[in-house]
């Protein structure tokens, strides 16, 4: 299946900063018409000046995610001026870091409101647009954090491992109706944004992405690859396909590996100070940026991505090439 972007209508929640902002202008440039979500007013006039420029149309809707009325008022408002939503893209997000004692029952709340239902809320919305249009496609930013644990953001692991589950559910049902409705769920590795900026700490310092680190616009461009050529799952990076393996593979030592090869806990630590300010429950401030502040230490690309994971035939050959080479080797052996 292959849905051109030109002319589409894009809701894209999460659009005021880092991978959302991305994906905003790059879907500007393609000459979609897109509505731009997110609280910060500011960050989204300011985006919404950049997609004009670059050729796209803009609607900028502030919108908390975790309200579901104001989620819904997206979707309407979104209808009412560009007649219909073909793709609902779920980018937004905020982050705590800190030990679980650590964290307040009201920060928790918080945390899988905004992440795990403000994604399930755009789901429920784009759907409720799209069962009666007969057509359109829903992509939702995860994590590869949805599939393998890491210390230290317990409420966005248990968010994104509900991203996932939710999607699946529904994915399934879909295909059970017949329905030409897809969901498509992207798992990214580390990626260069202001997220870490935004998160609110209790590490005594900001927190930090942990290696390989990349580009937001390689999610982004692995985004607009889903709005077109939609597909279940994607892993966005070698490093998240890295953490993937681990988890299928040695399921029993992988806390051990990632605790004591990976030092996920010590690598998650900046020695920057914390200014104290955060996303968690009011908006980010400021006009917005697409990355964050480890640049130098990010890649561009994922050959990873674009040669495999965006192509899943190509894998589905390698691993049937593997088996093959496999059983082959295993009768020579027994000759
Ligand atoms: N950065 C990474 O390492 C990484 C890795 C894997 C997956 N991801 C995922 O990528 C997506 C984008 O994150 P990012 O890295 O680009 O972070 P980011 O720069 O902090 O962007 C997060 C966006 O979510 C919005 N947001 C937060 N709370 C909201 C709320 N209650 N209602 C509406 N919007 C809200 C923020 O805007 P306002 O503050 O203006 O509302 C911002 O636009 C997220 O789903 C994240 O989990 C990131």
């Amino acid at each position: 299946m292959s849905r051109p972007i030109r002319d589409q209508v894009v809701v894209v929640t999460g659009a005021s900063s880092g991978v959302g902002r991305e994906t905003a202008l790059l879907l500007a440039e393609k000459g979609a018409r897109i509505a731009l979500a997110a609280r910060n007013e500011e960050a989204l006039h300011t985006l919404e000046t950049e997609v004009t420029r670059l050729g796209g149309t803009a609607l900028s809707q502030p919108t908390d995610v975790a309200e579901w009325e104001q989620v819904q008022g997206l979707a309407r408002d979104t209808v009412e001026r560009f007649g219909r939503i073909d793709t609902w893209v779920n980018c937004a997000a905020t982050a705590v870091y800190g030990e679980v004692h650590q964290l307040s029952a009201e920060e928790i709340t918080q945390a899988i409101r905004v992440i795990l239902l403000g994604q399930i809320y755009g789901m429920k919305a784009a759907l409720e647009q799209m069962r009666p249009q007969s057509q359109g496609g829903i992509v939702n930013v995860a994590s590869a954090l949805a599939v393998q644990a890491v210390p230290l953001q317990a409420p966005y692991v248990a968010a994104k491992h509900g991203i996932l589950g939710f999607a699946e559910s529904l994915r399934m049902e879909l295909e059970h109706e017949g329905s030409p409705i897809t969901v498509s769920t992207l798992l990214p590795s580390s990626i260069n944004t202001p997220l870490f900026e935004h998160a609110r700490s209790k590490l005594g310092v900001l927190p930090q992405p942990v290696p390989p680190i990349y580009q937001p616009r390689v999610v982004a461009d692995a985004v607009l690859r889903a709005i077109s050529h939609p597909q279940p799952r994607m892993v966005v990076g070698g490093g998240g396909k890295m953490l993937e393996l681990v988890h299928r593979l040695a399921p029993r030592s992988a806390a051990t590996l990632l605790l004591r090869v990976g030092k996920t806990v010590e690598k998650q630590r900046t020695d920057r100070p914390d200014d104290g300010s955060d996303n968690l429950f009011t908006a980010s401030t400021g006009p917005g940026a697409v990355e964050g502040s480890f640049g130098q230490r990010a890649k561009s690309t994922s050959l990873y991505t674009t040669a495999l994971e965006q192509h899943p035939g190509r894998i589905r050959a390698l691993l049937t090439a593997g088996g093959l080479l496999g059983i082959t080797a295993l009768r020579r052996g027994r000759r």
